[in-house]
C-alpha cells in the first residue's frame, strides 16, 4: 500500500564535536511515504539534504542491533520504526525527532558512544564454561529442546543498547551492569552445557548485579526482540537470594568458587600448580 507522496518534518539532534559546543536541532522537510522507515528518512536527509550527517546503521533488518535511536523519546531501531506511525492522519503527533541514544554519551551526531556498553556484556563471562571436558563423540553436549528453551529467549539480543537507554537505573548509575548484560547472564547460566554459574555469582549478587535493578520494566517494553530482560533480572534475584541461604549453609555456589579460586592462587605461590604464576 502507497499513498500520495507528501512532505513530513523530520528534526535530527546534531554534535560534532569538533565545531559544536553542544547539540543542536537540525530540521529538514522531507518527502514522506507509506514504507519508509525512520532509517530511509536519515538516508534521504544525508543523500539529499546534509551529507555531513553521522548515525550507524548495517542490516536494515533489525538483525544487526547498530540503528538504534531515540525517537520522540523512546529507544527505537530506525529500520523498525516507520514514519507513517508519527503522521496526524494516522493517530501520530505529526512531529518526528530524532536523537542518540539515551544515558550514553554522543559520539558524534545520533551516534551513541556504547563502550561502556560492550564492556559490560564481556564482564559478565559470556562463553560456556566447563570444569571438565567431556569428549564430543560421547554425546556430551548435546540439548534436548527443554534444556535449549530455558536459555533461548535470552539468546535472541542483538545488543542493540535500546534497554540501556530506557533503563533509569542505568542513566542515574552506570556502574550498574545493566539489561542486556543480565540478561546474557542467564542466557549462559541457564545453559545446561554451562558449568560457570559459581564464577558469574558474584556479578549477579553484586550491587551493580541484580540488587541495582529496581524493576521499572521499561526495559522489557523497549526490546525489539522480546528477549524481556527485566524477566531475566527477576530470575538473577531467586538465584542470588538462593545463593544467600545456600551461604548461611555453607553451600554459596560463589563461596566454593571463591575458595577453589584462592587454593589454586596459595598452591600457585608454592609453585605447586604448574602454571608459571599465570593463575
Ligand atoms: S535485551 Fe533487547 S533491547 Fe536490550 S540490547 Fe538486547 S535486543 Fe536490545
Ligand atoms: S540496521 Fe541493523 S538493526 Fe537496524
Amino acid at each position: 500500500m502507497s499513498s500520495a507522496q507528501e512532505n513530513i518534518t523530520v528534526e535530527v539532534l546534531r554534535y560534532r564535536p569538533e565545531q559544536d559546543d553542544k547539540p543542536w536541532l537540525q530540521s529538514f522537510d522531507i518527502p514522506y511515504s507509506y514504507e519508509m522507515s525512520i532509517l530511509d528518512a536519515l538516508h534521504y536527509i544525508k543523500d539529499n539534504c546534509d551529507s555531513s550527517l553521522s548515525y550507524r546503521w548495517s542490516c536494515r533488518m533489525a538483525i544487526c542491533g547498530s540503528c538504534g535511536y531515540m525517537v520522540n523519546k523512546v529507544p527505537k531501531l530506525g529500520c523498525k520504526t516507520f514514519l507513517r506511525d508519527y503522521i496526524k492522519s494516522n493517530g501520530g503527533s505529526g512531529k518526528i525527532r530524532v536523537e542518540a541514544l539515551a544515558n550514553f554519551p554522543i559520539e558524534r551526531d545520533l551516534v551513541a558512544k556504547i563502550d561502556d556498553f560492550v564492556e559490560k556484556l564481556e564482564t559478565i563471562k559470556p562463553y560456556i564454561i566447563r570444569e571438565t571436558e567431556e569428549k564430543l563423540a560421547d554425546g556430551a553436549y548435546q540439548q534436548t529442546p527443554e534444556e535449549m528453551a530455558r536459555y533461548k529467549q535470552f539468546s535472541m539480543c542483538i545488543n542493540c543498547g535500546l534497554c540501556y537507554a530506557a533503563c533509569p537505573q542505568y542513566g542515574l548509575n552506570n556502574e550498574f551492569m545493566g539489561p542486556a548484560a543480565l540478561a546474557l547472564l542467564q542466557r549462559y547460566n541457564r545453559d545446561s552445557r554451562d558449568q560457570g554459574k559459581g564464577e558469574r555469582l558474584p556479578i549477579l549478587n553484586s550491587e551493580e548485579g541484580v540488587w541495582g535493578c529496581t524493576f521499572v520494566g521499561y526495559c522489557s517494553q523497549v526490546c525489539p526482540k522480546g528477549v524481556d530482560p527485566a524477566a531475566a533480572i527477576n530470575q538473577g534475584k531467586v538465584e542470588s537470594s538462593t545463593d544467600y541461604v545456600l551461604n548461611l549453609a555453607g553451600m554459596s555456589k560463589a563461596k566454593q568458587y571463591k575458595s577453589a579460586k584462592q587454593e589454586k592462587q596459595a598452591d600457585c605461590g608454592k609453585g605447586d600448580c604448574g602454571c608459571g604464576g599465570k593463575s
